[in-house]
């Protein structure tokens, strides 16, 4: 998608209320997935904040942050887990993958996107990889456990 092109969705999309959804769904058809590092400038194109696109980029799952790498880590944000060290777990696994949320690893091996309750809640920590819901993660577990997926 050129630049143009991508203006011309954008500018399509600027109406009131602005088309969030249907904008990040088309420059995703066009580009494979909306990059987060794109976010600012498509809330600056809209005309809302950069909340509102990440919001609406981290709630539809139909939406694709980064092109997706083999697996899939959903680190759970949800209250519950979050009141129990869930962003420890959070941290551990940004800083041994070398990703932020919603990117994907140099080797297409993982990307990392948030999820807001996986159901797990009485013993979370949780996190998601691919199918494999896993609970109380311990943060120092995390790098032998993303190790163990090739
Ligand atoms: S809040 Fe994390 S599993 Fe429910």
């Amino acid at each position: 998608m050129s630049r143009q092109s991508l203006a011309a969705v954008l500018a399509r999309h600027r109406t009131k209320p602005p088309n969030i959804l249907q904008a990040l769904l088309e420059i995703q058809g066009a580009l494979g997935a909306v990059s987060v590092r794109a976010v600012p400038e498509i809330a600056k194109a809209l005309d809302v904040t950069e909340a509102d696109v990440a919001g609406v980029l981290s709630y539809y799952p139909e939406l694709r942050p980064a092109q997706p790498g083999r697996h899939l880590i959903r680190v759970c944000l949800g209250e519950s887990c979050m009141a129990n060290h869930g962003a420890k777990v959070l941290a551990r696994v940004r800083a041994h993958l070398k990703i932020e949320v919603g990117e994907t690893t140099r080797d297409g091996r993982f990307t990392l996107a948030p999820i807001y309750c996986v159901g797990n809640c009485a013993v979370g920590p949780s996190l998601m990889v691919d199918g494999d819901v896993i609970g109380r993660v311990n943060p120092d577990q995390v790098p032998a456990l993303l190790d163990s997926y090739t």
